[in-house]
């Protein structure tokens, strides 16, 4: 294969980046956009060059000869989209998280696997320069294994106001908590056996935004290692970067601390505040996409195009969703909660 052929469904604001990416890669074109507000996938589709408009996904895979199909709708509308992009034989790079409930987790991995169709899930964080770097010490065995780590990964006020006009569908553990588990379990080497978590509520919901504003979860790792994860959607909209994101790991014989708010590389200060940009998810040189948000996309062309084992696999993503439900019902029953695996 040469060129694949992409089909993006969910034309809001990640699915430009998607868009994007496929149209810059020498190996892909996107040649299909589909969203139920058909105006916004012309819109994409004009700036993209993207010959076929749909509204409705099913008359998509029934019309469009496409190899390979983005899922890039909200966090809890991947699965039907999946199960039936699986159905016709197409594979599919989903976003993340997989699925926000253990039915849907399932049926797509019964999809996926009976219809023999790859699925990848755009967990970028494995291509951040930092957390990719750190995976590569840690796993050279020179510091000893993990044995304890702090994540932090949270989001402005904004975002949950004004950027998601879902969020009260989903929560910051799927939106963020999906990337840190992620990347945590990726650092680790390892995956969660149980978890106590607490929450927090009443910011968003005074705002009329019915979802929990923030999770602090403790998780007991496979080999004996545990790793704290705290997610918000309430930190201030005065933070200088969109996202407060941080990590330690200590190891048996060295640590590792990460602060991949912004990487500090541009502060840009205007009469208001101060905004610290973060050019490394995303940015633009001489007209061309660069940024690990693009590598993942990238990665996911090439491994299809060279019939390479993806980065992530399908199993780690369905897991990850089984460890937030896991973490959910602590928060709600308050007891410790073992965590199921696919
Ligand atoms: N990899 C990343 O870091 C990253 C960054 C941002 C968003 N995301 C993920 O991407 C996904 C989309 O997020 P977004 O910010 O672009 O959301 P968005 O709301 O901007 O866009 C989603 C679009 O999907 C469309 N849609 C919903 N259901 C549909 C259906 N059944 N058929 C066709 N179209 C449908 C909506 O009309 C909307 O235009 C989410 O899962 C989100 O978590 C990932």
């Amino acid at each position: 294969m040469d060129k694949l052929k992409m089909a993006i469904v969910g034309a809001g604001l990640w699915g430009g980046t998607h868009a994007e990416i496929y149209n810059q890669h020498p190996n892909a074109e996107a040649v299909a956009i589909c969203d139920m507000d058909k105006a916004k996938a012309e819109k994409y589709a004009a700036e993209h060059g993207i010959k076929e408009v749909y509204s409705d996904y099913n008359d998509m895979l029934k019309h469009c000869d496409c190899d390979a199909v983005a899922i890039v709708t909200p966090d809890f509308a991947h699965a039907d989209i999946a199960v039936a992009a699986a159905n016709a034989g197409k594979h599919m790079l989903i976003e993340k998280p997989l699925a926000t409930t253990r039915d849907d987790a399932m049926r797509m991995y019964e999809a996926i696997t009976k219809n023999n169709v790859r699925a990848m899930v755009d967990f970028h964080n494995r291509w951040n320069p930092v957390y990719n770097t750190m995976q590569q010490l840690i796993a050279s065995g020179n510091y000893g294994a993990p044995r304890s780590g702090h994540f932090r990964m949270t989001d402005n006020l904004w975002v949950a106001t004004d950027m998601l006009k879902w969020c009260a569908k989903s929560s910051i553990l799927w939106f963020l908590g999906s990337h840190s588990l992620d990347t945590l379990n990726f650092l680790f080497d390892d995956y969660p056996t149980e978890v106590f978590a607490y929450k927090t509520e009443g910011v968003l919901k005074k705002l009329g935004i019915d979802t929990t504003d923030s999770y602090m979860s403790m998780f007991k790792y496979s080999k004996g290692g545990m790793a704290q994860m705290e997610n918000s959607w309430v930190t201030p909209n005065g933070n200088p970067n969109v996202n407060d994101f941080k990590c330690y790991i200590l190891c048996e014989n060295g640590k590792f601390d990460a602060n991949c708010s912004s990487f500090d590389m541009l502060q840009v200060t205007d009469q208001t505040r101060m905004i610290s940009q973060d050019i490394s998810v995303k940015n633009n040189v001489f007209g061309e996409w660069k940024g690990f948000a693009f590598e993942s996309i990238r990665s996911f062309v090439d491994c299809i195009v060279n019939d390479k084992e993806f980065h992530v696999t399908l199993e780690e993503s369905a897991n990850i969703t089984l460890a937030l439900l896991a973490v959910m019902q602590s928060a709600d029953t308050g007891k410790i909660v073992q965590i199921e695996r696919i």
